[in-house]
């Protein structure tokens, strides 16, 4: 097998080797079978038992009460920007948007072609660096959307946003579900795309709390419809079978490692060196302002593009992939999920480190 190397990549992004290992089992013959999980029916009793174990799984990590419905939809996170507009807004109802990335600027931007929409924080003012202290909402908005991490920009809520008592919050988990314990109940909807923390691409995770989703309309296509995907357990249509088998591998890694506060116990100690190095450098500086930085993406730059440049070819010639920063920040971002190994955030300090000495 060709050596694995340190994989920063934003997403689709590292996953554990044993989650691979046991998968790649799998692909021939899942258990005894004789059929590979990539050609079980979904409807079929083998699938259907990866199906109920994943979904046990995942309601055992993340302490989800029985009032909540775990869903595997397809269309990316970005599908849910407009399906929890389409479902969750109605006519003459305003949805209050914490603006705090290009992710959050997109879910605001598709919610504004179904109702009114309220940007009730932003820190678009320094290119959102920050994550907001403040919020003014609306009057009895439908619900208060925010994305827990911003990918991008390598900021993360350190905690929920406070909304207006009643208010469904909802949730844009993509880059961070499951990094952290997390509380449920506080929460209408959570989504995440499943490329980060939880799986491969192709597979979206949505909670949703049972009242909103009998509430939502009847008069949009059925495959929008939360409705549609909680009364058929997913599987109204062909569901991602190998997405929801992987997700499932993932939560039992997470259960093994302790569940989910072991599993922030590991990403703080993860981070730290690297934040840690990035406060004493004199070559290079953190984007993120203090309190608001991300234990998923971590953002930095130098203050030169043609040493950024240096930087980046020289870290991939040593065997480090994935750390040119989104555009619109510049620089240089690793992401160390969950799945991302401690000793590969510490090879990338000494790398920088080095790196440093020989061109500072
Ligand atoms: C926070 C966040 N939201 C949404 C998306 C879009 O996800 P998808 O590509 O699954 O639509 C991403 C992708 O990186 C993301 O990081």
């Amino acid at each position: 097998m060709t050596e694995r190397i340190h994989n920063f990549s934003a997403g689709p992004a590292v996953l554990p080797v044993e989650v691979l290992e046991e998968a790649k089992e799998n692909l021939l013959s899942l258990g005894n079978s004789g059929i590979g999980i990539l050609e079980h029916s979904h409807r079929g009793s083998a699938f259907l038992a990866v199906y109920n174990q994943t979904v046990a799984d995942c309601r055992k990590l993340a302490g989800i009460p029985d009032n909540y419905h775990v869903l595997f939809l397809q269309g990316g996170a970005s599908s849910q920007f407009f399906m929890v507009p389409m479902n969750l807004l109605s006519k003459g109802q305003t949805a209050d948007y914490l603006v705090t990335g290009s992710w959050s600027k997109k879910a605001v931007e598709q919610a504004q072609r179904f109702g009114t929409t309220h940007v009730a924080a932003s820190s678009k003012d320094r290119n959102f660096c920050y994550i907001p202290k403040d919020a003014s909402y609306s009057d009895a908005p439908a619900y208060v959307h925010f994305t827990s991490n911003n990918t991008i920009f390598g900021t993360q809520w350190a905690a929920d946003p406070q909304v207006p008592s009643g208010v469904p919050l909802v949730c844009d988990a993509s880059s961070d579900i499951f990094s952290r314990p997390i509380d449920v109940q506080k929460y209408g909807l959570i989504y995440a795309g499943a490329q980060k923390n939880l799986g491969p691409s192709g597979v979206t995770l949505v909670i949703i709390r049972d009242d909103l989703v009998k509430a939502g309309p009847l008069d949009i296509p059925e495959m929008l419809q939360y409705r549609t995907h909680a009364e058929n357990e997913s599987a109204y249509n062909t569901p991602p079978t190998f997405g929801i088998y992987l997700m499932g591998l993932v939560f039992k890694w997470m259960l093994k490692q302790g569940g989910l506060a072991e599993v922030q116990k590991m990403n703080e100690a993860k981070a730290k060196p690297l934040y840690d190095f990035l406060k004493q450098s004199s070559m290079f500086r953190g984007t993120a302002d203090p309190g608001s930085e991300s234990l998923m993406n971590v953002t930095f730059v130098t203050g030169d593009e043609t040493l950024d440049k240096r930087f980046i070819a020289a870290a991939k010639e040593a065997g480090f992939d994935g750390l040119k920063g989104h555009r619109s920040v510049g620089g240089m971002r690793a992401s160390i999920y969950n799945a991302f190994p401690a000793a590969g955030v510490q090879a990338l300090v000494d790398f920088m480190r080095n790196f440093e000495a020989s061109n500072g």
